[in-house]
């Protein structure tokens, strides 16, 4: 059992050495927290998908500190590079064709192609020049649990397993970086996130394809990652549409056991829930509930008497995509409307 490490930014060059030594150290983001290893040694690599759990067919994002690093490993196409110009450093993952023989099948799960990214934060791109590598970061939780925006949730799912978590606090976006494939001529949205098809679409000058993370269960998803189940912490989620809170409260106090409530602060308000236990604020608009998302089902996955929870949806329009994608994961689908009107 390793003992993990918990590193501030000015303990940048421990972080690094890690790295260089092929360890485990997990890396703060926009999104969420990365666990990191240097991308170009395959038995560090190797470490990643055996401390998370995950399965060897679900590649990883290769993450660098500037975006010429990039053309060391993959090919990087006119649309890539404008969009490069237009979003980083930012939560726009692009899938690229690799190039043959830099990167081991353990990067890319044995595909064509590679995601690259380059993240918005300053301590995680001086980590990459530090330690002279691109890392593999795929989301720093146990695979299939809700990915982690706080150095204390990496550690929760990873402690003994990893060398080290670079901890900068909450990241501040919360759900993962828009997956965009430019591998093949029709750009195609794999993972929505924060970076919408529009905002793309204004840059690339073309028509996307958004639809295709919505993968049927006979469909191979394009990204391996989609087939599995995600997000989701051990106890029942539910969505909760705007209209259905007041049957949705009545509800939950017909149950015997106490139920998490995840709501943002004007249905808070408008229920009269202020102060009462069991609520988890998802705060004043969408950015927040975002961002407070994946913490608020972790909070309740550690309450030990809470075995349901109720998440607010959000109104269907584009920059709700990543969010009401996430929680649409979480729950399994399942509404709240399910259990009010049988
Ligand atoms: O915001 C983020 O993207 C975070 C931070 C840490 O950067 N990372 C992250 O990585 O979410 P991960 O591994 O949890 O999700 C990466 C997704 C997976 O669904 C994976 O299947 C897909 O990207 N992916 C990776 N390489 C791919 C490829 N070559 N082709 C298609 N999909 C790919
Ligand atoms: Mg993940």
């Amino acid at each position: 059992m390793t003992e993990t490490k918990i590193w501030t930014v000015n303990e940048m060059d421990a972080a690094a050495r890690a790295i260089q030594r092929g360890s485990l150290v997990a890396f703060p983001t926009e999104t969420v927290y990365g666990l990191g290893a240097d991308a170009y040694n395959e038995k560090a690599v190797g470490k990643v998908y055996a401390a998370k759990g995950r399965p060897s067919d679900n590649p990883l994002i290769v993450h660098v500190a500037d975006p010429e690093q990039v053309s060391d490993f993959a090919i990087v196409n006119e649309r890539a590079q404008k969009l490069m110009s237009a979003y980083w450093p930012g939560p726009l993952t692009m899938i690229l064709p690799v190039k043959p023989g830099v990167l081991s099948m353990t990067v890319t799960g044995g595909l064509d192609t590679v995601a690259v990214r380059l993240p918005d934060n300053d301590a995680t791109r001086q980590l990459i020049r530090e330690s002279g590598k691109p890392l593999v970061g795929p989301s720093a939780n146990t695979s299939g649990k809700p990915s982690p925006t706080l150095a204390k949730h990496v550690y929760h799912d990873l402690h003994g397993k990893i060398a080290g978590i670079l901890d900068d606090g909450p990241t501040k976006i919360g759900v993962e970086s828009t997956v965009l494939d430019l591998s093949s001529d029709m750009p195609a949205v794999l993972r929505p996130g924060k970076i919408t098809p529009a905002q793309i679409e204004a840059v690339i000058g073309m028509a996307i394809d958004s639809e295709v993370h919505h993968v049927a269960d006979d469909e191979t998803p394009k990204a391996p990652g989609m087939k599995y189940r995600h997000y989701a912490p051990d106890k029942a989620v539910y969505m909760v549409a705007p209209e259905d809170w007041t049957q949705a409260i009545i509800w939950m106090q017909s149950q015997l056991e106490p139920v998490g409530l995840m709501l943002t602060n004007d249905l808070i308000e408008k229920h009269q829930l202020a102060g009462m236990d069991f609520i988890w604020s998802l705060g004043d608009n969408n950015d927040t509930a975002a961002a407070k998302l994946f913490a608020g089902l972790r909070y309740f996955d550690d309450k030990k008497d809470v075995q349901t929870i109720l998440v607010a949806a959000m109104p269907q329009v584009d920059v709700n995509g990543a969010y009401n994608n996430r929680l649409g994961k979480a729950s399994g689908g399942h509404w709240i409307s399910e259990l009010l009107h049988v």
